[in-house]
């Protein structure tokens, strides 16, 4: 099939060129998505790696117009939560990489994917690394759920659809949104609205490489493979 510029369910784009078409959507058609599109996107963002494998994402897909105007508001009032006919919260579960050790390890080991004693320890060093990490697993567990959604994100611009990441929210009303508003043990990530653009926005454009990039060490600003020693100072 041939592809289009677009890209589609049929005929996604190549991921560079899903990287390069991407713009934060503000403003949705309101079609819903094409048959099959959201449940792709749906296993697509789910292949995402995690620390240990625990993926601590719990995602919640919003397409209930009650619902959707209840995120609305918890989004303050951002427009593109409203009309796009799909949006997903990106919560996470703090303790729930307790409950879900003995299927990520038998699931691994059904697939051959670990050596059995890797396999056998797993669950020990998983548990002791996490317990370290106190007030830090939450930040941990946001890590993974951004790596889910940009997955989606991008494969969502594969397939011609338009997103929009978003941070603008107050968490205590998403969580109720999503009836988790007093369980202490969820928070969330990231909302993350997707629909057929009604327009994208120009590229705002990103800093120079030489301001963001760096080879080796912070204070050697990064020019190019070609104008760069491979060994540091
Ligand atoms: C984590 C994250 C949170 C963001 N939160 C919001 C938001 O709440 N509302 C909004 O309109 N845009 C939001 N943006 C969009 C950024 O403003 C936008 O990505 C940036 O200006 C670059 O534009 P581009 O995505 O078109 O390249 C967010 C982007 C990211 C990555």
């Amino acid at each position: 099939m041939a592809r289009t510029p677009e890209g589609s369910l049929d005929a996604p784009l190549p991921v560079p060129d899903a990287v390069l078409k991407r713009r934060n959507v503000r403003h949705f058609r309101p079609d819903p998505l094409a048959p099959g599109l959201l449940d792709r996107l749906v296993e697509l963002a789910v292949k995402a790696p995690s620390s240990w494998n625990l993926q601590p994402w719990r995602i919640v897909v919003v397409r209930d117009a009650a619902q959707r105007e209840r995120l609305y508001a918890a989004c303050f009032g951002q427009v593109q939560v409203r009309e796009a006919p799909v949006s997903f919260v990106f919560a996470i579960s703090q303790g729930g990489w307790r409950s879900v050790m003995d299927d990520v390890v038998r699931a691994a080991r059904e697939r051959g994917a670990w050596e059995a004693g890797y396999a056998d320890a797993m669950p020990r060093l998983a548990t002791r690394a996490q317990e370290a990490l106190g007030e830090r697993l939450r930040e941990y567990n946001v890590k993974d759920a951004l790596i889910a959604a940009t997955h989606l994100v991008l494969s969502a611009e594969s397939m011609g659809l338009g997103t929009c990441f978003m941070n603008g929210y107050d968490e205590a009303r998403v969580k109720e949104v999503v009836g988790a508003g007093a369980d202490p043990d969820v928070g969330v990530a990231l909302v993350l609205s997707v629909g057929y653009a009604e327009r994208r926005g120009r590229d705002p454009g990103r800093l120079p490489l030489e301001r963001v990039v760096f080879a080796e060490r912070l204070d050697a600003p990064w020019r190019g493979a070609a104008n760069q020693r491979a060994s540091a100072p």
